[in-house]
């Protein structure tokens, strides 16, 4: 499948030139990069309801799939789930992009990833078989669409094809957390944007190393990708054709225009400031807000939230994440080793953690140790339960649910734990 990209768009020449982000397809022998959105545990607690099936049809699409990081995950879960029927459909426009993710899948022998080149604007010219028979179930498009022309079309395009229970994982970004990005930016458009890409990395470079230290892209130690991704990260952040960034309020109307419900961001924590406000007299005001205003507040509060990552269906779909209320349900980690979560825990009953350098303190509760020693993303509750009930009789199994409400609050909402429903 392949379209003839005869695009003169200077975003498509970017990608051809600097695939993004950076993958050396011999690193998969090492890891497997996961992240969100479009981590599998995530995407079936939020955009299926916690309802999973490993044998029933699956089509997922990733939208502007750059070098593979989402097709890749989501691949390689699904086949570690031994999903027979799921498929992945990786397109993006840039040639050179998807010749790395595409020795990234054959280094992994994926036999569940297909590849097509062309436009998310015009995927009916693909002929891509999902297309036809009822469209997606699930659409990653994770920093994409803020770099097009017209964003609302990109994810008119993306609701388009759509199967009518199915949901997305986007990513856009955000404006305070890259204070110091678009400054820079403007700068190096007023240098000039005549020459190759590598000239004008070079000029970058030479501005990057004359920034006083009262520029805020100096002053603002979250934001490195120019340090740490070379040519391609510098290019990327600071030498875009095209880039925007959405506010929270701007993300639900972006959402809304598309026809398209908002099912939550994540990580959770991040947008819900009652997780890092202690002051009564605050907290009190904060209860009365929605969780759209609360999410608001936070960002504004935090300051840091470069990207966000959210997950949305048809806004005619009643969808809800499922909510910790029963033994039957399935705790799934994502994006952690629990192992190492329970040894970072040790005694003191606090989970910590920084996002972005704001801190987290989590009471945890006293089966915490316990519970991630036996949360594999197999056992219900009610075998773990059991499990423990073994030991100690006295362990109601409303004793025991307690305790897990507790320690889900706060894992969930560091984006660890999902939940999945019985089979
Ligand atoms: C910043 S990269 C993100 C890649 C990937 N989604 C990720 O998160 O790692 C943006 C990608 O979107 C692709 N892209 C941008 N506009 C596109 C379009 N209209 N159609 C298809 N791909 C597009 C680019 O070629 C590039 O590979």
């Amino acid at each position: 499948m392949s379209l003839d990209v005869a695009s003169d768009d200077p975003v498509h020449a970017q990608y051809e030139a600097y695939p993004y982000p950076p993958r050396d397809p011999r690193d998969e022998a090492k890891r497997l990069v996961t992240g969100s959105p479009s981590h599998l545990a995530e995407v079936v607690h939020f955009v299926f309801g916690g309802r999973f099936d490993p044998t029933r049809r699956l089509r997922a699409l990733v939208a502007g799939g750059g070098t593979g990081d989402a097709a890749i995950m989501l691949a390689q879960q699904l086949a570690d789930a031994g999903c027979a029927d799921a498929e992945v459909t990786y397109v993006d426009w840039s040639r050179a992009s998807r010749a790395i993710a595409e020795a990234r899948a054959a280094a992994r022998g994926l036999a569940n990833l297909r590849f097509a080149t062309g436009s998310l604007l015009a995927l009916d010219a693909l002929g891509l078989e999902a297309l036809a028979t009822g469209g997606f179930d699930y659409i990653d498009c994770c920093g994409v669409l803020h770099h097009l022309e017209d964003p609302d079309a990109g994810l008119a395009s993306l609701a388009a094809a759509l199967a009518p229970e199915g949901g997305m994982g986007l990513m856009v970004y955000a404006p305070l957390g890259r204070v110091g990005v678009y400054p820079v930016q403007a700068l190096l458009r007023g240098l000039g944007t005549d020459g190759t890409p590598a000239e004008r990395v070079a000029l970058a470079r030479r501005l990057l190393n004359q920034l006083p230290p009262t520029n805020w892209l100096k002053r603002n130690p979250f934001m490195t990708d120019h340090l740490v991704e070379g040519d391609p990260g510098l290019y990327d952040l600071l030498l875009h054709a095209r880039d925007r960034a959405y506010s929270v309020d701007e993300v639900h109307d972006f959402v809304a225009r598309a026809g398209l419900r908002l099912l939550g961001f994540t990580p959770p924590a991040r947008y819900e400031p009652r997780h890092y406000i202690t002051d009564p007299a605050l907290l009190k005001r904060l209860d009365g807000l929605d969780a759209r205003a609360a999410a608001a507040f936070a960002e504004n509060l935090a300051g840091n939230i470069k990207s966000h990552a959210f997950y949305v269906v048809r806004s005619g779909n009643a969808v809800a994440p499922p909510a910790a209320d029963s033994l039957d349900l399935v705790p799934v980690p994502a994006n952690v080793e629990l192992a190492q979560l329970a040894r970072s825990i040790g005694g003191n009953g606090v989970v910590t953690a920084t996002v972005d350098g704001l801190p987290f303190r989590m009471p945890v509760p006293r089966l915490t140790g316990a519970l991630l020693a036996r949360i594999d993303g197999r056992r219900s509750l009610r075998e773990i339960h059991a499990d423990l009930a073994a030991r100690d009789p006295k362990l109601t199994e409303a004793a025991f649910l307690q305790q897990f409400q507790q320690l889900f609050a706060n894992l969930h909402a560091l984006g660890k734990l999902m939940l999945r429903r019985p089979a």
